[in-house]
């Protein structure tokens, strides 16, 4: 969090970094060139003929298709979803150059050097921990009933390799083995030891062990699995520096490994691991916890295209109901949402084993999209429609649809999908007349709003950041910058600006994050009018926080 890097490094690091090789060891295929321009397909869009140059001294890709353009970080940043500082250490490492970091951060010099440094330990430490626990498994004589295991669950050398699956034996071996070189302070902190009544003791015992990568591929945490009845089946790292269940996806980085524009979500690890054996190497599982808006975010900045996979049971349509509610709430028009149903008692795993590839297939093509879902739901799906509905019934329906439209942000869709209930229902009634006046007044607002410019929503934070860089004065201003809470998901780098200002940090550090940031920022200055600016700076917070109180009250409110 605290890592601040030298200005002078990004300079150094962008100089002698190759932009073209980064690219290419991503997989990226440069189909031709014309001079000192290299021409691939698209990383970021669709398209059949190569539009998206990379001209070799500049250091600078330009799509002549999608207009996406940047530097080598900001390409890390967009492609690989990592944040500025996760960008420039990925490259430098890429590159060969150790990261130069700032020595005396702003806020409490010693200590951000000092919890760097530990992060990185606890990295060491986890990683080392992971590749013991792998060999456990495949040399340690006690884990002959998890090879046994193992085999009856089908999975094969290849998974096993590729999501770096271990044993943790009986006893106190990580303690025994780890507390010398790394510490119990740090073994107990990225939960790898408990203690109780002041004895110290292995976390995972006996147990199949699923390590937990980060998004850069950097291990975090472990699901481990009991080989029997235990309870529990699935005993999860807790929460930490390095781990926070509710934003993490299991095999997410597997998956971008794979640069899959599409993802599955489904509900379990041995899902996800036997999913990408059977080819599927694009699922994901959310950990433990429910999916949650994190969840919800990460998809929408990750893929195209989201095939949400429940159980067949109770438990499953439930989980799936909760998913409809938080996609609707954070709804994005542009993802290819879709609901899948496994057969009752089965999950992708079992399914997998009974039916294989094109079974799931079968199933995958016969996923339904929110507005299906929620026909279903409300048991007006082709199938279900009855012709002789009492009004009484018509009237229960009607309500239950306008609560779930009131989830929905105002927009076409919303409209459309109003428009569309309505004629299932057959009931001229406006759905939930209450959840209608207000999308009157709110039309009438966002008529003038931000929202409604010219612009597209991405780059809305890239020109919020741009004025601010203009108008340091309003960064500390309450009344015309947003609370931060709402800021945080949504433009995080918007917050990091309004928190430093307001926290008083020195203009050196600001300088240095506008200066981080200054690719965007560049790029939204040209097409500021400064006439304009302060008023649709204004209604652009004001906008953003009412959206978010207005998600929040949704949420609230629902009762389905
Ligand atoms: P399930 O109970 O559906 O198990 O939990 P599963 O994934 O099918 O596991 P197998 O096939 O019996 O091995 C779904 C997911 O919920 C979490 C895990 O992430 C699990 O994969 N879970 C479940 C826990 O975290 N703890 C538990 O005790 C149980
Ligand atoms: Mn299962």
């Amino acid at each position: 969090m605290n890592r601040r890097i030298e200005n002078s490094f990004i300079n150094e690091l962008l100089e002698q970094g190759d932009l073209h090789a980064l690219l290419v060891s991503k997989g990226i295929e440069f189909k031709k060139h014309s001079g000192n321009d290299f021409f691939a397909n698209c990383p970021f869009h669709n398209e059949k003929t190569p539009s998206f140059a990379v001209h070799r001294n500049e250091q600078y890709y330009y799509c002549f298709g999608c207009h996406k353009s940047g530097n080598a970080l900001r390409f890390l940043m967009d492609y690989e979803n990592l944040s500025f500082v996760e960008a420039v250490e990925s490259y430098a490492e890429f590159v060969g150059l150790p990261v130069r970091y700032e020595q005396n951060s702003y806020f409490n010099p010693e200590k951000s050097q000092e919890e760097k440094a530990k992060i990185e330990r606890g990295l060491d430490l986890l990683r080392d921990a992971a590749i013991f626990f792998q060999e456990q498994l495949f040399s340690s004589p006690n884990a002959e009933a998890a090879r046994n295991y193992i085999n009856s669950r089908k999975l094969n050398r290849t998974s096993l390799d590729n999501f770096a699956i271990g044993y943790s034996s009986f006893g106190n071996l990580i303690l025994e083995r780890f507390a010398d070189k790394y510490g119990r302070n740090l073994l107990q902190e990225v939960g790898l030891i408990r203690e109780k009544d002041g004895d110290f003791y292995d976390y995972f015992r006996d147990r199949i062990i699923f390590p937990i990568h980060n998004r850069r591929g950097q291990i975090i945490a472990f699901g481990a699995r009991a080989l029997g009845k235990q309870e529990p089946k699935y005993l999860n790292s807790p929460d930490s520096n390095w781990f926070h269940k509710g934003s993490e996806f299991y095999g997410l980085f597997q998956a971008k490994q794979n640069r899959a524009k599409s993802l599955i979500v489904c509900e379990g690890y041995m899902d996800c691991i036997k999913l990408a054996q059977y080819g599927f190497t694009n699922a994901v599982a959310a950990l433990g916890t429910a999916f949650g808006e994190k969840h919800c975010e990460i998809l929408k900045k990750n893929c195209e295209q989201v095939y949400f996979c429940f159980d067949g049971d109770t438990a499953g349509l439930n989980a799936a109901k909760k998913a409809l509610q938080i996609v609707f709430s954070n709804f994005e028009e542009k993802i290819d949402w879709r609901f899948v149903f496994m057969p009752d008692g089965e999950d992708p795993d079992s399914l997998l084993d009974k039916n294989g590839r094109d079974g799931f297939l079968r199933l995958l093509d016969a996923g339904i999209s929110p507005s299906q879902f929620l026909e279903k739901l409300l048991g007006i799906d082709e199938k279900n429609r009855k012709t002789n509905r009492s009004v009484e019934e018509t009237n229960r329906l009607a309500l239950e649809a306008g609560n779930w439209l009131s989830l929905l942000p105002n927009s076409n869709y919303r409209n459309l999908l109003q428009q569309q209930l309505q004629n299932q229902l057959a009931s001229a009634i406006a759905l939930d007349g209450s959840n209608y006046q207000n999308t009157a007044k709110r039309q009438q607002r966002n008529s003038y709003s931000y929202s409604r410019t010219s612009n597209p929503p991405a780059k809305r934070e890239h020109r919020l950041l741009a004025m601010l860089a203009n108008h340091p004065n309003w960064r500390t201003n309450q009344e015309i910058s947003p609370t931060l809470a709402d800021l945080a998901v949504k433009m995080p780098h918007l917050n990091e600006l309004i928190y430093l200002a307001r926290s008083g940090a020195d203009s050196v550090l600001l300088q240095e994050k506008l200066q981080e940031w200054q690719i965007f920022i560049r790029a939204a200055k040209n097409q500021l009018d400064e006439q304009q600016q302060q008023n649709e700076f204004t209604t652009a917070l004001q906008t953003l926080q009412e959206k978010c109180r207005n998600t929040r009250e949704r949420l609230e409110k629902f009762k389905a």
